[in-house]
């Protein structure tokens, strides 16, 4: 069976992909899928995380490096669609790089994550953009907008809320939020798993996710990708955002 490709995407650096792109990538392959990591961006981020792991607990999932390949990334995911259940593509920040459209070519999700505050939701947009170019071509695709590093309480968070009905894509349920976990994730080459009780709420929130995803990978049709509801768990629903056409046509 094909492998499910998830594109990690935003143009804006520091949004928190290769941190999404990694915790997913762990924990679906600690609930015993095959996962892939393609490191698409040249920074290596992803690939140095796993290195950072040690030899006695190795990062779960296989990682690569494709970020050369470029515009042909799509291509070169291809040749490993057999042999993986789940290809996680994390994508590097530049506007002007044509790496995130090349996966998203071949993507089944698009997984946008974004830091809840208008100036990070604005230069979101254009990614936005090229979503809705490639579902013409890729009708497959469907998308997400994930909130990281949410700080619900915070004057950023609330103002937030209010431009992210005009955002116009469906929001994850499940928001990741600020904590140090993820950033000692990158030190021990691991998910927030191997923090232990320490990380139990980045650990719940990031199996949410992960269960989230399974769901919308596997075309539910229940998730049809509209607005969260109201009383959703970080307070910042996109209130009266209309479901979004396409978003359940994943095959
Ligand atoms: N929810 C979070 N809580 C705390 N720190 C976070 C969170 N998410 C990400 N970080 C930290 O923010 C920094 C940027 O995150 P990350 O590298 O995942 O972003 P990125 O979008 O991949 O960046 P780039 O665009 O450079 O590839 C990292 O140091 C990471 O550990
Ligand atoms: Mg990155």
């Amino acid at each position: 069976m094909a492998a499910k490709v998830i594109a990690v995407v935003n143009q804006k650096g520091g949004a928190g992909k290769t941190t999404l792109a990694m915790q997913l990538a762990g924990t679906l392959a600690q609930r015993g899928a095959k996962v892939l990591v393609v490191d698409a961006d040249a920074q290596g981020t992803a690939t140095r995380w796993a290195a950072s792991a040690s030899d006695k607990a190795p990062f779960p999932a296989a990682v690569i490096g494709l970020s050369a390949a470029g515009s042909k990334v799509h291509r070169e995911v291809a040749k490993f669609l057999d042999a993986y259940t789940h290809i996680v593509v994390d994508c590097p920040p530049a506007v002007d790089s044509p790496v995130p459209q090349s996966a998203l070519l071949i993507a089944d999700l698009a997984l946008v994550p974004v830091i809840p505050s208008p100036p990070d939701l604005w230069s979101a947009v254009g990614i936005r953009q090229l979503v809705d170019r490639l579902r013409a071509i890729n009708t497959r695709l469907q998308a997400r907008l994930v909130l990281n590093d949410l700080e619900p309480r915070t004057r950023l968070a609330k103002d937030a809320r209010d431009i992210l009905p005009a955002f116009g894509m469906p929001l994850a349920t499940t928001a990741l939020h600020h904590r140090t976990a993820y950033r000692q994730c990158a030190v021990v080459g691991g998910t927030v798993h191997q923090l232990g009780g320490r990380a139990a709420a980045a650990i719940a929130e990031v199996e949410a996710l992960t269960d989230e995803v399974v769901t919308w990978l596997a075309g539910d049709s229940t998730t049809d990708g509209t607005a969260r509801s109201e009383n959703s768990p970080h307070g910042l629903a996109a209130r009266g955002t209309p479901g979004r056409t396409g978003t359940t046509g994943q095959g």
